[in-house]
């Protein structure tokens, strides 16, 4: 196979901040602008990965983050147009963009197989991306490649200190101004800022030009990452909370769910995620029970009972919950379903 076969995949992280005049809408507005920006961006998970992270209270000069990966040329400048369509679209800019592609490492990890081998990104469930683009300086191009390698497996071995920090390396030589965009997945911070001040006393940190700004990005569904961004949240969507004499609630209309869709409703703080299949209506909670995506942007199998987790390849089946594939352990809380006239209604 030769490089030009290999499927790469454009990799973009997109940084977006809040007008806080969007704040002083109401809060009609405010619940009705997420939801139609989830609602357009529904299908992208189909086309490319689109990690969100949210980066209130870790930054000031921006508030979310989008991870996208694909080999779709076109559907990096569609998820742009698209968001920047909306109304709450009107409110953000983009004071971060971060262009990239992935690319076999051009250094041997013989004990470390999987490092920098991927030429598709597969991130991990992690709580955070600490991420930044990074340049070298010109002398570094200079050594040899045995020199060079010496350093990296310096790198390697200091790494290992931190089994759970993960690195996913992209490169940007020619498409963007960095050369590397370096994107370190883990739970824990301390962890990184360990890692970090380790490395800074290893040989190749000499030959490091740039590697700011750095963001340290917290991974959650797009709908929670909305909802860090302040205002009416989603959850206040819950329009009709009174139950029936058999203890079902009222959370959709039958005419907002037609079949082969998928929407994200509530019963109190519960989040579920309803799905149209063929005309039958399944309900189950929203949270995938491996990590922290939001299942009414997954999606279910032509076989009508599988549904798929957008984000890890997690598979439940959408009548009973048990897990049936990928790395999900945990049963899924399933609802009982009824639809009475227009109205679609859980217990
Ligand atoms: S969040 Fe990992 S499989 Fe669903």
């Amino acid at each position: 196979m030769t490089v030009s076969d290999e499927k790469r995949q454009l990799v973009r992280y997109l940084f977006f901040r809040l007008d806080p005049v969007w704040r002083r809408l109401g809060p009609d507005k405010q619940v009705e602008q997420k939801i139609e920006l989830v609602e357009a961006l529904r299908g992208f998970q189909a086309r490319s990965l689109l990690r969100s992270y949210s980066t209130m209270g870790t930054r000031g000069d921006t508030d979310f983050m989008l991870w996208q990966a694909t080999e779709d040329r076109e559907t990096l400048q569609a998820l742009e147009t698209t968001i920047l369509s909306t109304r709450l679209g009107g409110y953000l800019s983009t004071p971060y963009s971060y262009l990239a592609m992935t690319k076999r490492s051009i250094y041997e990890f013989p004990d470390d197989p999987e490092h920098d081998e991927r030429i598709s990104v597969r991130p991990q469930d992690s709580k955070y991306l600490f991420l930044y683009p990074f340049v070298k300086t010109r002398p570094w191009y200079k050594l040899g490649q045995d020199e060079r390698q010496g350093m990296m497996n310096e790198h390697v071995r200091l790494g290992r200190k931190y089994p759970d920090i993960r690195i996913n390396t992209s490169y940007s030589f020619g498409l963007d101004d960095q050369e590397f965009m370096v994107a370190f997945e883990g739970d824990e911070p301390g962890d990184f800022l360990d890692l970090v001040m380790d490395l800074r006393e290893s040989d190749a940190s000499a030959y490091t030009l740039k590697d700011t700004p750095i963001f340290t990005c917290i991974q959650m569904s797009l709908w929670d990452v909305l909802d860090s961004l302040g205002g009416a949240s989603v959850s206040e969507l819950a329009r009709f909370t009174e139950q029936d004499a058999e203890g079902f609630v009222a959370v959709a209309k039958v005419s907002e769910l037609p079949p082969g869709s998928s929407k994200r409703v509530y019963n109190g703080a519960d989040a579920i995620a309803l799905f149209n299949v063929g005309g039958r209506v399944y309900a189950v909670s929203d949270r995938c029970t491996h990590g922290r995506a939001s299942l009414s942007e997954g999606f279910i199998d032509e076989d009508g009972c599988t549904l798929n987790c957008p984000w890890h390849e997690g598979r439940f089946n959408v009548a009973t919950g048990e897990p049936v594939g990928g790395p999900v352990r945990v049963t899924l809380k399933t609802y009982q379903v009824k639809v009475e006239g227009e109205r679609v209604k859980v217990r």
